[in-house]
């Protein structure tokens, strides 16, 4: 995959990446795969030591900590920033549980964690990306394929895909934006629970697969690669997820 944009003026630099959610999971891999393919990245999360382990492990990439539900702390970063050619979000929170016991409130910080927080960021950026750019959302699977327990989550991932097609409408033809939706993948995200529960998931979601396993985060990374650097994609929701759009209807 060419790391150059032949719609940039100058074409023989290397694109820069910034990765909002770059510390962990589908963020960091895609950080390795951006490297890997000469582009420069910046990392970006809340955690600052684990960001500076993990922009040691990449070769000394530049980081910077910023919780992008805090507008101010978002803004500020922004202005620190040199101009730059992709913007990628995978940082969110979620939480799951039923409609009927599920407190508002919880769903609000949903809202905040994988809505207002990706909005906040791609809006204070968008001046520092340059024509020809991308922003490049997360969505997921619960969007157009409900799971039981899940419907703030499902909420937050179509709101994510409807700013993605509005965007790429309105900041076309400067930037394009595209959204991954993946589905179940192995990554930090589930690290809270306990061993056995997880693998036993990660087991019974990928037999109902047609690819038989849940993802990993290097081949949603190698999506996100393709999202940002395709210069015909835009205002397209990519589903990366074994299949499970089209998987066998699950039994209660
Ligand atoms: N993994 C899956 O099975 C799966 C399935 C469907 C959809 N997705 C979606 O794919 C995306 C990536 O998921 P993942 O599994 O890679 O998650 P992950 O491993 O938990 O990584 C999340 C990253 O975002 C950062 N982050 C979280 N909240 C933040 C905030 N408020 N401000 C700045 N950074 C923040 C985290 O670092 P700090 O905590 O240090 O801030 C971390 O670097 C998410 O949108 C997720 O909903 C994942």
């Amino acid at each position: 995959m060419s790391a150059n944009n032949p719609d940039r003026g100058d074409a023989a630099k290397p694109q820069r990446m910034v990765i909002v959610g770059g510390s962990s999971g589908i963020g960091r891999a895609t950080a390795e795969a951006a490297v890997a393919a000469g582009l420069g990245v910046m990392l970006v999360a809340r955690d600052a030591s684990k960001l500076a382990r993990v922009a040691d492990e990449l070769g000394g990439v530049p980081w910077a900590s910023v919780d992008m539900t805090d507008q101010s702390a978002v803004a500020k970063w922004t202005e620190t920033l040199d101009a730059f050619d992709h913007l990628v979000i995978t940082a969110a929170s979620s939480s799951h549980g039923r409609f009927a016991d599920m407190p508002l409130s919880d769903v609000r910080r949903m809202f905040d964690g994988k809505f207002f927080g990706p909005y906040a960021v791609a809006q204070a950026c968008l001046p520092r990306i340059i024509a020809g750019g991308s922003i490049t959302f997360f969505s997921g699977v619960l969007s157009r394929r409900p799971g039981l327990n899940c419907s703030g989550l499902g909420a937050v991932n179509s709101a994510v895909e409807g700013l993605t097609r509005a965007l790429a409408l309105e900041l076309g033809p400067r930037i394009r934006v595209n959204c991954i939706s993946p589905g179940m993948v192995r990554t930090e995200v589930y690290a809270g629970m306990p061993d056995d529960a997880r693998q036993a998931m990660f087991r019974s979601t990928g037999e109902s697969l047609p690819l038989g396993r849940v993802g990993e985060a290097r081949e949603i990374a190698h999506a996100v690669l393709f999202a940002a650097t395709n210069t015909f994609l835009t205002g397209q929701v990519l589903d990366v997820d074994g299949g499970h759009m089209i998987r066998q209807y699950a039994t209660r």
